[in-house]
């Protein structure tokens, strides 16, 4: 029952995810869904809420303009009981950065880790430029908001502090520290510093 749920849900956000080029592809639910999974291991958590809210955390993603209620319509079908399907809704609401809503359950400040962990550190910059292709907005441009570069300061650069459980709080320093050196790198080589 429990594996079937996860088949379905496999199933349901590959044929919306597959072909995606803003940085929600398939690959960055399996990445959220392997932090999420790690930062669970003995904890006392319910693990296939973990697992279905990892999959479904970007279904609903206002960037990617879904209608709303996809998730919920989803999570009846694969015959979820009332309280998981009422948890993976509010751990999903709880995870948009942008929102800036504290985790209530510990399911949901895993989720929210997992998915910031997978903003920074060297696959947070590639799906930032990745981000930035599909849109069109330049590489860096000091006298533009939207830069690629601006969105470190405006966001990524914010993520490791913001982190709840113990493990990604290590995983983030890490990947920060490699951010962080990676900003000083481009600046040099932008104004030709290492000619
Ligand atoms: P998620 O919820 O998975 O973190 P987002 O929708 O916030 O995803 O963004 C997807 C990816 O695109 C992330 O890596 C994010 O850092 C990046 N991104 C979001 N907004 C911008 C932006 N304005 N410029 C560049 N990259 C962005
Ligand atoms: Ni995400």
């Amino acid at each position: 029952m429990t594996r079937q749920a996860i088949q379905a849900t496999e199933r349901f956000v590959t044929k919306l995810h597959t072909g995606d080029h803003t940085g929600h592809d398939m690959s960055h639910l399996e990445r959220v869904r392997r932090l999420a999974e790690h930062l669970a291991e003995g904890m006392a958590v319910d693990p296939l809420v973990v697992t279905l809210a990892a999959l479904l955390h970007d279904v609903e993603d206002a960037k990617l303009g879904r209608a709303k209620g996809l998730v919920r319509h989803h999570l009846e079908t694969i015959a979820l009981s009332t309280s998981q399907t009422d948890h993976v809704l509010a751990v999903i609401a709880e995870t948009s950065f942008s929102q800036g809503r504290l985790p209530t359950t510990l399911e949901s400040a895993i989720i929210q880790d997992a998915d910031r962990l997978d903003a920074v550190g060297a696959i947070g910059i590639a799906r930032t430029f990745q981000y930035a292709g599909s849109r069109g907005t330049p590489l860096y441009d000091p006298d533009d908001p939207s830069s690629a570069i601006a969105h470190f300061s405006d966001k990524l650069l914010l993520l490791a502090d913001g982190m709840h459980t113990d493990r990604a709080k290590a995983i983030a320093r890490d990947r920060h520290a490699f951010m962080t050196s990676f900003l000083k790198r481009f600046e040099a080589e932008w104004v030709g510093e290492d000619m």
